[in-house]
């Protein structure tokens, strides 16, 4: 979602702003903006030329760099913000930071006296406007931000902090903030809840002040400090020039024990592109890798690979025996990694699973188990949705939970009693790929623990499934070496508007996977289908204009899928077929085969889901799209 940098130093700022935007341009991209204090420096608010300025853009970070440039900002204190729309267009005028001039008075009328940038959603936002418009204030956006700008000057009375601790009490909602008030030059306050923020605690240097940052993530700061402290739900954080303090939902200050200081190497590595056009194409590329790191170290099936490591962290063992069935919890390409997870709990470990997308789970009614183990899966682990209902499965007396989670430090590990941390790095392609194939990785090592804790896995079993595992980066890289061959589909794809995903089994889920990436980067409608159901209405859909890829792994349901693939050919449909080397499909007219390396059993979907990426990426190359930066969305989706 949104991406927020700010900054309290002795020397300018901007140029940290702007690269720390740079690295959360993937949270969102409709548009960005930078404001600063112009009496900042000396910290004279009175001074000539002192002021609050700001440059906003509706195009890319690099753009409102040279906007920076060309305006010559420079000054002490600063925030930054780059958006993902939820109210109001992505449009200048909607654009952060925003900015409160008094009541009574909008831009240009007199000089603004508070700042803030805002990332979540104020629920009550209407009510705020409301009064705040009855005050005299004059609203210039459609945001929901701006009422938290007007309502933090209404309620400022000589003390920042005291005014956003005020502020924020009345918002209903998911909100982390920055502000700064044209009286207080050296200090900005920030504030959290439901969305994330870390405070960046810089070094004293040549005889000045340290400076302090905050950002929605360490990584804005890799570089500038690694010293981070993450704020927990409900801190308001003060930063002045040399210090800063952090004060709890209960308004006590708190202390270094309680919000202690971090050291986070923050990959800014992983923010290279080194040879790669694009982040999604460096990730498809990084999987092998990101596969080994995540098995790194595992001798052997054990519970004590899911110990927990958050706030109500337990021993894995404890939880295992206490289960009898499996409840996952997840969004998008996660929720499809959970899926795939189904089939392997029911069949190797005997666990009757059931998988939701969490928008859906969080607000049904539900019979509760607390013999279930509730299983969160997330990249970003500050998904709005799977965090809400995980606390939801929560309150509802299930307590036993595991995060498959590729952010250590997240809330979904602090929350949930047992984690598993996949090692994928950063992933900054707003379209998830290695995130997926590690999440497998995690969820088959899952799926065993629990077929040991249950006394379904022999020693010859473990054995036999580790070996595999371990083979998987070298197996990866041979698919990836099918590159040129899923560049010659794409070519034929980015000519068409539709298009259908067939699997069947643990490959349904797969298909999803694949439909879902070409729509989200190329634009091109794609569904997927267990393809036993063809029959039952999307069949009505086949004509020569409509390419049907299928993944024909050499299981036990292959005869059955041919079967499925007559059903299309008769019809004219168009075949691209994923078949393993010993299935016997060979390309002929109106069925193209890219042929599988080798088979690889239970683990297949990780080999499988990979061609789909690359043909995902390279039609959309061939369509000329942003591909990193899909149109309408964002990564870390951190509210609802
Ligand atoms: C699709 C994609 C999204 C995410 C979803 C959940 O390529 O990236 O569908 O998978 O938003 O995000 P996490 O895994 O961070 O909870």
């Amino acid at each position: 979602m949104c991406g927020i940098v700010a900054a309290v130093a002795a020397r300018n700022v901007v140029p940290v702003l702007v690269q720390g935007l740079q690295r959360l341009e993937y949270r969102g991209y409709d548009s960005c903006g930078v404001a600063v204090h112009l009496g900042a420096a000396g910290g004279d608010a009175s001074a000539p030329g002192a002021g609050l300025q700001r440059a906003r853009s509706t195009a890319r970070v690099a753009e409102l760099q040279a906007q920076v440039e060309r305006d010559g900002l420079s000054a002490g204190t600063g925030i930054a913000h780059t958006r993902w729309a939820t109210h109001g267009a992505p449009a200048v005028h909607n654009a952060h930071p925003h900015f409160s001039h008094g009541p009574g008075a909008q831009a240009g009328q007199r000089p603004a006296r508070v700042a803030l940038v805002h990332n979540g959603i104020i629920e009550n936002h209407e009510e705020l406007r409301a009064e705040l418009q009855a005050k005299g204030y004059v609203f210039e956006s459609q945001t929901d931000t701006e009422v938290i700008a007007h309502l933090v000057d209404a309620l400022y009375d000589g003390d920042l902090f005291q005014a956003v601790r005020a502020a924020v009490a009345r918002l209903h909602g998911a909100y982390a903030v920055a502000v700064f008030h044209k009286d207080e030059p050296q200090r900005v306050v920030g504030a959290r809840a439901g969305s994330p923020l870390v405070l960046g605690v810089g070094r004293a240097e040549g005889g000045e002040p340290a400076p302090h940052y905050l950002a929605s993530d360490a990584m804005a700061l890799a570089g500038v400090t690694d010293q981070i402290v993450y704020l927990a739900e409900g801190d308001v954080v003060d930063l002045q020039l040399g210090r800063y303090w952090v004060v709890g939902q209960d308004g006590a200050a708190l202390t270094a024990g309680q919000r202690p200081v971090k050291t986070v190497h923050a990959h800014s590595g992983a923010v290279e592109l080194g040879p790669y056009r694009h982040y999604m194409q460096k990730e498809i590329f990084e999987q092998p890798r990101a596969i080994a790191d995540t098995l790194e170290g595992i001798e052997g099936i054990a519970p004590e690979l899911f110990d927990g490591q958050g706030e109500h962290a337990t021993a894995a063992w404890r939880v295992f025996k206490d289960i009898d069935q499996v409840l996952i919890l997840a969004c998008g390409t996660s929720y499809y990694s959970g899926c795939t997870a189904k089939y392997w709990l029911e069949g190797i470990a005997g666990m009757p699973t059931q998988v939701e997308v969490a928008s859906e789970y969080r607000y049904r009614s539900s019979v509760p188990n607390p013999k279930t183990l509730v299983v969160t899966i997330s990249q970003s682990g500050e998904t709005a949705d799977t965090l809400a209902a995980l606390r939801h499965a929560q309150s509802l007396g299930m307590t036993h939970t595991l995060t498959i989670c590729n952010v250590a430090t997240s809330a979904m590990v602090r929350e949930c009693e047992l984690a598993y941390i996949t090692r994928a790095g950063v992933e900054i392609g707003v379209a998830s790929t290695k995130a997926f194939t590690t999440q497998l990785a995690g969820l088959f090592l899952l799926t065993l623990a629990l077929a040991q804790a249950k006394g379904r896995l022999s020693a010859e079993d473990e054995a036999q499934h580790l070996k595999a595992m371990r083979h998987l980066p070298v197996a990866l890289q041979a698919v990836l070496a099918l590159e040129p061959q899923l560049i010659q589909w794409a070519e034929a794809f980015a000519q068409k508007d539709n298009a259908l995903f067939l699997g069947r089994g643990l490959h349904y889920p797969i298909a999803l996977e694949g439909a879902l990436k070409l729509k989200e980067i190329s634009y091109i409608h794609a569904e997927a289908y267990p393809a036993g159901e063809l029959k039952h209405g999307p069949l009505a859909l086949v004509t020569s204009a409509m390419p049907v890829v299928t993944v024909a792994p050499n299981d036990a349901l292959l005869e059955k899928l041919k079967s499925n693939m007559q059903e299309v050919r008769a019809r004219g449909g168009v075949l691209y077929v994923l078949a393993d080397a010993d299935t016997h499909i060979a390309s002929g007219e109106g069925l193209n085969v890219v042929r599988m390396p080798e088979h690889y059993g239970v683990l297949s979907p990780i080999l499988h889901v990979v061609p789909l990426q690359l043909l995902a990426y390279h039609t959309a190359l061939a369509k000329g799209t942003d591909v990193d930066k899909p149109r309408n969305l964002a990564k870390s989706v951190t509210v609802e």
